[in-house]
């Protein structure tokens, strides 16, 4: 896409003319936090799907930081809401950025002004789906996952993702379609940009957050609709051989959606085919992100104009 505008500090400019200067330090120093936000077509017009739950933690990713972004929490919802609506109205993956920008060089990036960013995209297919019969195939990243010792995880700082493209690289030049981290206890801890979930005897298990994973919204939501819909599961370490083993593995996250994962290490997941309860939490999920489930429609969708 290279038409349509983007919001830069509080106007709205075209999609080309969006640009900052090299010396940003953001840029050279990986100060810079961000959101990664999904509004879908619904029966009732475009929504954003759990805008004030990404702005809360965009916020709190700046605190960690010491940024303060200027706005509040609900300005930076309307900005969203504003930058979608500069746009076509379609289906858009929304990202909004802050970053501390152009000033003084050196680590130190405090002296500097911090500005904030929105732009707007269509973005389909974000883990390579060579057959959309089969699930993604993985390997476990040579690379480990960096945890709280060294970076606040809880922050989704694009520092952090120099170690998830690292291990997306890797999976790709040897021909799997993405990466499972493990963290520094060795337990498997989540891809390199989504959530990990896995099915055993009709139990659904994925690793707790304190040990290392981002605290993925779309985690948060499937973990909300099992609830509801009084599935089994269980917030446990899941341990590399066990994953090998497991019935069913898929991955979530705001870009990935639900996405089924077919083998790991080469070691066939189930029997291959993509699971049932995969299908199903797949299902209402997007059912929740299409307004289609009452439950969950008022409390998780902002709609737009
Ligand atoms: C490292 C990492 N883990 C998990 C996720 C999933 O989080 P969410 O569902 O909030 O998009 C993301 C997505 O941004 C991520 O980058």
């Amino acid at each position: 896409m290279t038409e349509g505008k983007i919001w830069m500090d509080g106007s709205l400019v075209p999609w080309d003319d969006a640009k900052i200067h090299v010396l940003t330090h953001g840029l050279h120093y990986g100060t810079a936090v961000f959101e990664g936000i999904r509004c879908y077509k619904t029966d009732y017009g475009l929504a954003a799907f759990r805008l004030p739950d990404h702005i809360r933690r965009l916020m709190h990713s700046a605190k960690m930081y010491f940024m303060d972004l200027g706005y509040s929490e609900k300005q930076l919802q309307d900005a969203v809401i504003d930058t979608i609506n500069a746009n076509k109205p379609e289906e858009y993956y929304v990202r909004p950025i802050a970053y501390y920008g152009y000033g003084k060089m050196g680590v130190n990036p405090l002296p500097n002004k911090v500005s904030i960013a929105i732009a707007v995209w269509k973005w389909d297919e974000y883990i390579r789906q060579s057959d959309p019969q089969k699930g993604a195939r993985l390997m476990v990243s040579s690379w480990m996952r960096i945890d709280g010792k060294s970076m606040p995880m809880n922050a989704k700082a694009t520092a952090n993702y120099a170690n998830s493209a690292l291990a997306r690289m890797e999976a790709l030049k040897m021909g799997f379609d993405e990466a499972l981290m493990l963290n520094t206890a060795g337990k498997v801890i989540e891809a390199s940009a989504e959530n990990i979930f896995m099915v055993r005897d009709n139990v659904l298990i994925t690793p707790p957050v304190n040990s290392g994973a981002l605290n993925g919204i779309t985690r948060d939501s499937v973990l909300a609709i099992i609830r509801h819909y009084g599935s089994l599961y269980e917030i446990r370490d899941i341990s590399r051989d066990e994953v090998y083993i497991a019935d069913e593995v898929f991955l979530t996250g705001t870009a990935a959606g639900i996405r089924a994962v077919g083998d790991i290490d080469n070691r066939i997941i189930g029997n291959g085919d993509i699971g049932q309860l995969t299908i199903e939490i797949k299902g209402k999920f997007e059912a929740v992100t299409q307004g289609r489930d009452d439950n969950f429609n008022k409390k998780w969708l902002t709609y737009i104009s």
